[in-house]
């Protein structure tokens, strides 16, 4: 029998301080002040109650997502970084990784996080002017998200910053020396996401309305050409559609769980997971709102309201689309189950849309530039 893949653990924190129009993320204010540490403790008891489904494994990532989880109390995230240490066994090299909105508030509690093993902060600085921050509607302005990035990139060794680009009006001459500006911050790692217009939310009324209109898809290649250019010269590396690293140990090992098709649990409200038992690939979802959750893990030992085994098929389709998302692509190995034809293959290999490679399924640079329609045409 194979070992089962090594593990990861996202934990989600719903709250924010404000909604912001783009976002459409399993978000919520807090509407009961004594929710939050309730909430903390329901997911120290799902994580219990997680670790019997998983069974005995390598621990190398913990990701404290949102919501804004650098508004938890830092204390909670010390206490839920020590169970997930406690319950599996973690690598030497463990990464814990906490997302940040760059207010002053978050700022002054970088330390304490640090102290709570917190060793990576993903910034969410999306803007360096303060015209597009109040266009994103966003709680802090530019100096605020330059005080942050500094803050963090002194309190942890790891630090990566968030940016969203297509705004509108953005030309690819001034999204590049945005990119320059926010490269020179100190930062190890950039995750530049193209907007895009979620349904139902603020933004998608507002477009619906006329107030703005989305990119056009040909200046959204453009700009994404541009981050190429700009990010590679400077350093980056393009390891996955919407990720740089300044080498490989600067990767997010975290999303490399994803991505590479290994384990992963979900913890906290609507937070989802990945786990082989007895051969098969089972899909977890947590429920969704948080007094659910909390009332779920009360009534059963988890938060989980579904759990479905994955057919060998399905599992396999999962493979394609977050394996050709990173610049390693997914071994053929772990596609059988799909009977991907040959031919089909060679076409898009003729097309420069994968690589010519007969051991791994690899999207090229153009490939992953059309990423919806490539995989498209090989699963259909
Ligand atoms: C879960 S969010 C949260 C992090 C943190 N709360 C913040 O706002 O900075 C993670 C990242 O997703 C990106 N994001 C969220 N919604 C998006 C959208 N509609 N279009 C593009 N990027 C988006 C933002 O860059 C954001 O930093
Ligand atoms: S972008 Fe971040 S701060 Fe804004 S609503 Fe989404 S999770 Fe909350």
């Amino acid at each position: 029998m194979t070992a089962p893949p090594p593990l990861g653990v996202y934990v989600h924190w719903p709250y924010c301080a404000r909604i912001c129009p783009y976002c459409d993320f399993n978000v919520h204010r807090v509407r009961r002040s004594e929710e939050p540490a309730a909430l903390a403790r329901a997911i120290l008891a799902d994580l219990e109650g997680q670790a019997a489904l998983t069974g005995p494994r390598t621990l190398v990532s913990v990701f404290f997502g949102g919501g804004t989880p650098s508004l938890m109390d830092p204390q909670w995230a010390g206490e839920i970084v020590a169970a997930a240490r406690r319950l599996w066994s973690p690598a030497a090299d463990l990464e814990v990784s906490l997302e940040a909105n760059p207010t002053d508030a978050e700022a002054d509690r970088f330390a304490a996080f640090a102290a709570a093993g917190v060793n990576r902060l993903s910034l969410g600085l999306q803007a360096l002017d303060d015209a597009s921050l109040a266009f994103l509607g966003r709680n802090h302005d530019a100096a605020a998200g330059l005080r942050a990035a500094h803050a963090g990139g002194r309190a942890f060794p790891r630090l990566s910053l968030d940016l969203i680009y297509a705004r509108p009006g953005q030309t690819p001459t001034a999204w590049a020396e945005e990119l320059r500006q926010a490269a020179g911050l100190g930062a190890e790692h950039l995750s530049p996401y193209q907007l895009t217009i979620e349904d139902g939310t603020a933004f998608d009324r507002a477009v619906r309305r006329g107030r703005f209109a989305r990119a056009d898809p040909e200046l959204g290649a453009q700009l994404y050409e541009t981050t190429q250019m700009v990010l590679e010269a400077l350093g980056f590396a393009a390891y996955e559609v919407s990720n740089h690293a300044r080498g490989e140990a600067a990767r997010s090992r975290h999303n490399l769980v994803y991505w590479r098709g290994w384990d992963y649990v979900g913890a906290g409200p609507g937070a989802h997971g990945r786990v082989t038992r007895e051969g098969a690939r089972l899909a977890t979802v947590a429920a969704t709102r948080p007094a659910d959750y909390i009332a779920r893990v009360a009534a059963t030992g988890t938060g989980l309201a579904e759990q479905q085994a994955l057919s060998p098929l399905e599992a396999a389709e999962e493979r394609v689309l977050s394996g050709l998302r990173i610049a390693d692509g997914v071994a053929y190995a772990e596609l059988a189950a799909l009977e991907l034809s040959p031919g089909r293959v060679a076409d898009l290999v003729e097309l420069g849309l994968l690589a010519d490679d007969p051991v791994r399924l690899r999207a090229t640079a153009a490939g992953r530039l059309v990423l919806d329609r490539l995989t498209a045409d090989l699963l259909t």
